[in-house]
């Protein structure tokens, strides 16, 4: 019988995919139909601390308040896994916060699951190799696999049906290609279809469904080349190629999935029209109305200050590529 370390805390980045995941091979399992390959930022951070503890049912206190009861829930199914792996049958308290908008289309989930699978498994006496932290990390939501690495980090769709073989593993490391990453905000509220049920919408009912994934290999193959090539404009092409096709899925969903408002509509056009006058930026949407954009370094600033710009953004988060999940002294 294993001895619980009993409390741990870790934190994990959000990460940004510019080859996009958007549908599953197996619900049970999370595995997805599509591989992916995203940036970790060093900003958009998640902090979460697990203690065991005797009580009869996990707590879960999310940015300060306990958390609504589908999220606790949805934790406390995560948590049954580790509780599984590690052989116990303790209940947990969760501590989380982010320093951004949870559930905005932010990729809260990504950082939120991959720094519980890091904090959860350690509090439980496990010490998890990265690989198996990724495919736990999966098991919470498919993007939170990727945010156990820093830098470029790609998503195997995998083709195992345990999904042992569905996990993330690094590309390269931040300084093989260092960007400015940008995220305009158009709105700070929830989004209104959860990536879940999106995503299985579209695999029912977008007629270009099979088109989504056949493509995926040569867009990832490419998108590879290019990082290890330090190929900006490259990069920025291929990004914006797959987050518009993503899109495009979406909206052939019956019914259409519609993320963008407004604003991010106008952020798209601002920064064709910067690229257009010699700025090295390109855009990347997820499932919200936030618009990312990744640039040269030395065109970070003068994009940032553009969107500020845009009517309807409300404000820019700046940041850069960052590291992986990794364990931190208890607070
Ligand atoms: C549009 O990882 O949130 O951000 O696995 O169902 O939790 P689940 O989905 P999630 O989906 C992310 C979708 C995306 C694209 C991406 O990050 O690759």
């Amino acid at each position: 019988m294993r001895t619980p370390r009993t409390t741990a805390t870790a934190v994990a980045h959000a990460n940004i995919a510019l080859v996009k995941y958007w549908g599953k091979r197996d619900a049970a399992l999370n595995l997805p139909a599509t591989g992916s390959l995203s940036i970790t930022l060093a900003g958009l951070t998640t902090r979460t601390t697990v203690r065991l503890h005797d009580g009869p049912e996990d707590r879960v206190q999310l940015d300060g308040v306990p958390a609504a009861e589908p999220v606790r829930q949805r934790i406390s199914r995560f948590l049954d896994l580790v509780r599984a792996e590690a052989g116990i049958t303790a209940r947990a308290e969760v501590v989380t916060a982010n320093d951004f908008p949870t559930g905005a289309g932010l990729a809260s989930s990504a950082s939120g699951f991959a720094a519980l699978a890091l904090a959860s498994s350690r509090a439980a006496g496990l010490a998890l190799p990265p690989p198996a932290l990724s495919a736990l990390a999966r098991r919470g939501s498919g993007s939170a696999a990727r945010s156990v690495f820093g830098g470029f980090v790609e998503m195997h769709r995998g083709e195992r049906p345990d999904g042992a073989d569905a996990i993330a593993e690094p590309v390269a490391p931040p300084e093989a290609l260092p960007l400015a990453v940008l995220v305009a905000i158009t709105a700070e509220g929830p989004k209104g279809t959860s990536s879940t049920a999106g995503m299985e919408r579209s695999a029912a009912t977008a007629p270009y469904w099979d088109a989504w994934v056949a493509s995926a290999p040569a867009d990832l193959a490419a998108m590879r080349a290019a990082v290890r090539a330090g190929d900006l404009a490259r990069v920025g092409e291929l990004t914006e190629h797959s987050c518009f096709k993503m899109h495009g899925l979406m909206l052939a969903t019956r019914p259409a999935i519609l993320y963008w408002n407004e604003a991010t509509v106008a952020v798209i056009h601002r920064v064709r029209a910067l690229r257009a006058a010699g700025r090295a930026a390109w855009v990347t949407m997820d499932a919200g109305p936030q618009v990312k954009v990744i640039a040269a370094p030395v065109d970070g600033e003068a994009v940032a200050a553009a969107l500020e710009a845009v009517p309807g953004v409300r404000r820019v988060i700046r940041t850069a590529l960052g590291p992986g999940a990794r364990l931190v002294e208890e607070p």
